[in-house]
């Protein structure tokens, strides 16, 4: 047995009984990240994240309890969230198919530390082809600049191209371009403007 396959049980088995993954943990270990442009120093990757208490997976439905919603409140206003409702949502997003909600946890503490999510979308266009959205990236302040918002990015934009989306696509502050660039992303041209339109109080 490798040591990536001891490492999938013992997260799958840690607190004695397994936790369910939003989705298989194994594509994570088989990532490449030489295909990446970002630069790392030292290199580390979501297989070997270059400490031996990090670890970069799924999303579990045990992490209501490892702070994930806590994490997730450093980037936007998260609302009351109660566990029915957070089992809810993992479940629909599970069955759904296309959430690959990806998080890094520090094990020496049991909290989340960093997380993005993947969405795909599958398409009609492109002989019905699967575009890929980069959401909600996030890394504790207390963590921050040590790369792991690099190495969560990164992690999830190899998993779409693993999964075989033609492009990944996202929205972000100005002050990020620079950061997502190092990562490949691109603005393009004439083709580049985000919109939105917001809704009151959606219930
Ligand atoms: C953006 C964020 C995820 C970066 O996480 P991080 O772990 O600090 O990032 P890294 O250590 O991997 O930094 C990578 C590079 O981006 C730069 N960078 C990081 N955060 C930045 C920011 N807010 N503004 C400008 N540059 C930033 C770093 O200086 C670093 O540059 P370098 O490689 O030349 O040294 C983190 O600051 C965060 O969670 N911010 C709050 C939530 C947010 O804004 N999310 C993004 C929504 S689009």
């Amino acid at each position: 047995m490798v040591n990536q396959d001891i490492l999938i049980i013992w997260i799958k088995y840690q607190d004695g009984k397994p936790s369910e993954y939003l989705y298989s943990p194994e594509i994570l270990q088989r990532l490449d990240f030489n295909k990446s442009p970002a630069i790392f120093k030292p290199k580390i990757s979501a297989a070997q994240p270059g400490e031996d208490w990090m670890v970069v997976r799924p999303l579990q439905r045990s992490d209501y309890d490892k702070g994930f919603l806590q994490l997730l409140s450093q980037l936007t206003n998260v609302g009351n969230i109660s566990r029915k409702l957070f089992d809810d949502r993992f479940t629909k997003m599970k069955q759904s198919g296309g959430y690959y909600v990806t998080v890094i946890e520090d094990t020496r503490v049991g909290k989340l530390i960093g997380a993005a999510t993947l969405t795909i979308e599958q398409k009609f266009i492109h002989n019905c082809s699967l575009r890929g959205r980069l959401e909600d990236v996030v890394v504790n302040d207390t963590y921050r600049g040590k790369q792991l918002g690099k190495l969560i990015v990164v992690t999830v934009s190899l998993l779409a191209q693993e999964l075989g989306c033609y492009k990944m696509s996202l929205d972000c502050k100005d002050k990020l371009i620079k950061f997502y660039e190092s990562l490949g992303y691109k603005m393009e041209p004439g083709n580049s403007n985000a919109m939105n339109m917001r809704f009151d109080d959606p219930s």
